[in-house]
């Protein structure tokens, strides 16, 4: 089996946010490689990781066996974060999105256009590929989705090209994207390809779906007091956190200078930070991927 590298992003500052500590219960709803759940249970704390991909699962059950009990693993979708936790209410909720390195490099998952495999991008074992999903969707909705969640401008010849050729593997659909953009239009710093596969995974793996159900579920899966640290990668998904996170929060319509809040407006939340957490210098030149990160946190007023 190929070893589970996965450089963990905004390690610091995310366990920060978090304030783990002997006796709090955190769950870490993206587990993957373990690299977030090891920092949080070196600082004491009780960690239940959650991921929806058995290999991850199984890399961090033996990453992090020598914390003993204080480390539980359980396979699902961070989504159903409540009926996963039965009704426990935790201290913290850490979300790292996207997916894995481990899970891109392995051509057999088929996300990769850098190597050749079944066009596939399941995270989990349930679920539809991606090439049954370009089958599935008429041409408009494909071409919507790829502008959406690709933010590609080219995303209408690319789904006919897709429906046309009815890829199965990562290099057939990633030639189907660069026959369907005009040359002297390819990005230069990305793959042609890049913005369409990003959309497919996320379409896939229903990642905003997934990311909403969550937030909608905070309330009742912190107690009060209890953290949520949550780092995304696309600005749709930080939109949909940082809105959350307002509404939340709830807005004060007091008058600006008023000494205490007198409209009773506040939410029973409030965030960490103003201002999203974004990687410094040296974390970002060595790991690149950290350059779209931000961290937005928020606690439940005690
Ligand atoms: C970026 S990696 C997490 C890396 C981890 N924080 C570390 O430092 O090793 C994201 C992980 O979350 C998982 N994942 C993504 N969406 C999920 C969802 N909706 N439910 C459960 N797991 C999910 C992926 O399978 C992947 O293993």
């Amino acid at each position: 089996m190929m070893a589970f590298v996965h450089q963990t992003v905004l390690k610091d500052e995310a366990v920060a946010a978090l304030a783990p500590g002997a006796g709090k219960v955190i769950v870490d709803g993206t587990l993957g490689g373990g690299g977030h759940s090891e920092a949080l249970l070196r600082r004491g704390a009780r960690v239940i990781g959650i991921d929806r991909d058995p290999a991850a699962l199984a890399a961090a059950r033996a990453r992090l066996v020598a914390h003993g009990e204080r480390f539980e693993a359980r396979v699902g979708n961070f989504g159903d974060v409540e009926r996963l936790l039965a009704g426990e209410a935790v201290d913290g909720l850490l979300l790292d999105l996207g997916v894995s390195s481990p899970q891109l490099d392995t051509a057999a998952r088929g996300f990769s256009f850098q190597q050749d495999g079944p066009l596939d991008m399941r995270m989990g074992a349930d679920g539809e590929t991606a090439a049954e999903l370009i089958r599935r969707l008429p041409e408009s909705e494909l071409a919507d989705l790829v502008y959406r969640l690709g933010d590609e401008p080219f995303s209408r010849p690319i789904a006919r090209e897709l429906k046309r050729a009815q890829p199965a593997t990562t290099a057939e659909a990633a030639e189907a994207v660069g026959r369907a953009v005009p040359r002297a239009k390819w990005p230069r710093r990305i793959h042609v390809a890049t913005r369409t596969f990003q959309a497919l995974r996320m379409a896939v793996n229903g990642e905003l779906e997934a990311l909403a159900a969550a937030l909608s579920a905070l309330p009742r899966v912190l107690k009060p007091g209890g953290r949520a640290a949550i780092i995304s990668f696309h600005s749709l998904e930080d939109r949909l956190v940082k809105e959350r996170f307002r509404e939340l929060e709830g807005r004060c319509t007091c008058p600006p200078g008023l000494p205490v809040c007198g409209c009773g407006q506040r939410g029973s939340f409030r965030p960490l930070s103003r201002k999203a957490v974004t990687a410094g210098e040296p974390e970002l030149e060595s790991n690149p991927r950290a350059r779209s990160a931000h961290l937005r946190a928020v606690e439940k007023v005690p």
